[in-house]
């Protein structure tokens, strides 16, 4: 079944133009021609190509995707059902529309915790409920107010996220990107993709420590989600049993 609502995209596809001709200045000439293109061409309908991640932000603002198949809305359920919606949370690499963040923030909000982003391609200033950092995530980033650190496809920034929230003892659920990572010491092995080399290797470095998730059914993505749970949180479960 395809993902987008077609008559929801005919609907919203001016729409979105004019929301990538109006933030031109962010998304970058090169990328703006490319989104166009996916729009006016209606390439997006096309199940062969894959619907980049600047044009998903969109869709799921723009309500496109059916039910049960916005990846941000479906990340936010795993979020919440792990409790991670609580205390003081930090999303990396939200991209140039922070929809995640978006959704997410009111909900961290209503429980009195935080929300600090860190990306440096990010559109807003300003996001009501959300610090926002302008800034790459480094392995020097200090992470210490944050329980939980979250994200979808940090591409770049996924080695550093995860050794720090190991190394750290933080929270952690990180949805990998298709994207090929391989370093000396995270190699790709002989999985589909470099991210389930990487997660085999933490299983077998961390064993327990290291929860391996899937996206649900709908969603249509068999890339692997980690999660990892602080001692913190664990403590904080143990003592609610
Ligand atoms: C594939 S996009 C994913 C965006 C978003 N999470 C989504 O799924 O829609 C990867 C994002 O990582 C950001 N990024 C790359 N290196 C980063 C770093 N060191 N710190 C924070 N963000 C970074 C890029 O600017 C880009 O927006």
């Amino acid at each position: 079944m395809e993902l987008i609502d077609r008559e929801k995209y005919f609907e919203n596809k001016e729409k979105m133009m004019y929301f990538i001709e109006k933030n031109l200045h962010k998304y970058g000439n090169e990328l703006a021609l490319i989104l166009e293109l996916a729009l006016q061409y209606d390439l997006v309908l096309n199940p062969k190509i894959g619907i980049p991640s600047s044009l998903s932000q969109l869709f799921s603002k723009f309500g496109i995707y059916r039910s049960g198949m916005d990846m941000y809305v479906e990340f936010l359920n795993l979020l919440e059902q792990h409790s991670f919606l609580e205390g003081n949370c930090c999303e990396i690499a939200s991209g140039i529309y922070p929809r995640l963040a978006k959704l997410a923030a009111p909900k961290i909000h209503m429980k009195h915790g935080s929300l600090t982003l860190y990306e440096p391609r990010i559109l807003f200033s300003k996001l009501d409920h959300v610090q926002i950092i302008k800034e790459p995530f480094t392995k020097e980033t200090d992470i210490d107010a944050f329980d939980t650190l979250f994200s979808i496809y940090p591409c770049d920034v996924t080695i550093p996220l995860v050794e720090k929230a190991f190394e750290e003892d933080k929270n952690l659920m990180v949805a990998f990107c298709s994207c090929d990572h391989s370093t000396k010491e995270h190699p790709k092995w002989f999985g589909k993709y470099w991210a389930e080399d990487f997660c085999l290797d933490y299983k077998e470095k961390y064993n327990d420590e290291v929860e391996l998730i899937e996206w649900p059914q709908s969603v249509h993505l068999t890339l692997p989600i980690m999660v990892r749970k602080s001692t913190k949180y664990k403590e904080k479960i143990k003592s609610k049993i």
